[in-house]
């Protein structure tokens, strides 16, 4: 994933580092095909956009959160099959995106498959958050996440998500719904996001009905993927590189992605090879190379170079623990010359670990080795397939069936309890 900085470099190099700020803008369709319909189409819609298209309810929700942070959530409240009538009462699920992504995400697979629509064709009211730094979170009440001097407002990490932005969504969603709980289902950081909260901030564990972790980063105590591991070992040296360029933004402008893929990655261009290089993860057979331009038209959408680091510090000092700045912050910060760990036996949230044997982010055993301290672990998932990787969770052909029919089952059973 570090790889991805310097892809970042690149093409920050060939925009001139340009951002344009968030900004909405709602379309109306005559039509609600059944599947995604037209791929180039989908690729340059936004996520209002593409939720309308197929002809589900969305609603745009703003939180400020305690640091100043101008957050975006997505709401499809209720589906478009079956009983919907808006005012029936249904459990609430928000849905929480990884590293470098959106709330699109949960949708890009389109109706019939994407998570998101079929939780909304199931009886939920669905919530899809996005985290600060992304294209739908580029705000703040004082920073300006365009200034090239002042880098402040891209100094966080997925802590910080996860300890401010999440309780920021979580009040906004109960208050909004006068409802008490809800389900949690977080995809990679959207897991390590929702372990920060629960360790950091126990008090939220009773807010949660059910936690399902999609292939949840936490230690990388197994991770062997060489890539990773040594671009790691330089964390201390490109995190600080990164802010003193200017560059403490990863890979924000996605009109340029977007420009990209509309002019230069239809099939057959020259470019084809290197828009497939712009995505992360090597191919899985459950990888359709036919919506690979929706994928990439909605991911990447924008992190903070802290993100990295923070993951770098996790595989580098073998410890799932807090950001580690230098020893005078730390001990303003934590009260420590060295960062706390994350203490997961504070996690009383029921737990639902899913993972994959081919992920080579979210190794199988780091993914066991969480499973082994989750104090209120109520099952740990490998998902029947050799080949399944880590953006299989929400890319792959066979999601639906490998995968979302299982946390959908597990969400009702936890809702008997
Ligand atoms: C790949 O995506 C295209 C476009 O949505 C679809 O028509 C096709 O059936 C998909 N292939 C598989 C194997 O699911």
């Amino acid at each position: 994933m570090l790889q991805l900085i310097f892809l970042s470099v690149l093409v920050g190099a060939a925009v001139g580092g340009q951002s344009p700020n968030a900004q909405f803008v709602q379309r109306t369709y005559g039509s609600n095909p059944k599947f995604s319909s037209d791929i180039l189409e989908d690729a340059t819609l936004d996520v209002p956009g593409l939720v309308t298209k197929y002809g589900y309810p969305i609603e745009i929700h703003e939180v400020t959160t305690s640091d100043g942070y101008k957050l975006t959530m997505h709401r499809i409240p209720y589906g478009r099959a079956g009983n919907n009538d808006p005012n029936t009462p249904r459990p609430i699920v928000f849905l929480m995106h990884g590293l470098l992504s959106s709330s699109a995400d949960f949708l890009v697979l389109g109706p019939g498959n994407a998570l998101g629509y079929h939780l909304a064709d199931e009886g939920y009211d669905v919530w899809l958050g996005n985290a600060r730094g992304n294209f739908y979170s580029r705000r703040h009440k004082t920073l300006n996440p365009d200034a090239r001097i002042n880098q402040n407002f891209w100094r966080f990490s997925w802590d910080e998500i996860g300890n401010r932005d999440l309780p920021a969504f979580i009040d906004h969603i109960l208050a909004t719904t006068k409802q008490s709980k809800l389900h949690y289902i977080g995809h990679s950081q959207g897991g390590t996001s929702f372990l920060v909260l629960t360790s950091l901030r126990p008090q939220y564990n009773e807010k949660f009905i059910s936690f399902q972790g999609l292939a949840p980063a936490s230690f990388f105590t197994n991770n062997d993927d060489s890539t990773i591991t040594s671009l790691a070992s330089m964390e201390g040296i490109l995190e600080p590189a990164a802010f003193a360029l200017g560059m403490g933004e990863v890979f924000g402008d996605r009109d340029f992605i977007s420009w990209l893929i509309e002019n230069h990655c239809s099939p057959g261009s020259i470019l084809e090879s290197f828009c497939g290089s712009l995505l992360v993860t090597g191919r899985s057979e459950y990888f359709n190379e036919t919506m690979e331009p929706i994928f990439m038209g909605h991911a990447p959408a924008g992190a903070s170079v802290r993100q990295f680091a923070h993951y770098g510090q996790v595989i580098r000092f073998g410890k799932f623990r807090r950001f580690n700045h230098n020893r005078l912050t730390n001990l303003a910060t934590y009260g420590s010359f060295t960062p706390p760990e994350y203490k997961i036996e504070r996690i009383t949230t029921p737990s639902y670990i899913h993972y994959a044997t081919a992920d080579t982010l979210v190794h199988p055993k780091d993914a066991q080795l969480l499973c082994s301290k989750l104090p209120n672990l109520k099952g740990c998932y490998l998902v029947q397939s050799e080949t399944f990787d880590h953006y299989d969770f929400i890319w792959g052909n066979r999601a639906k069936i490998r995968v979302y029919e299982k946390v959908l089952r597990l969400m009702r059973e936890a809702e008997q309890n």
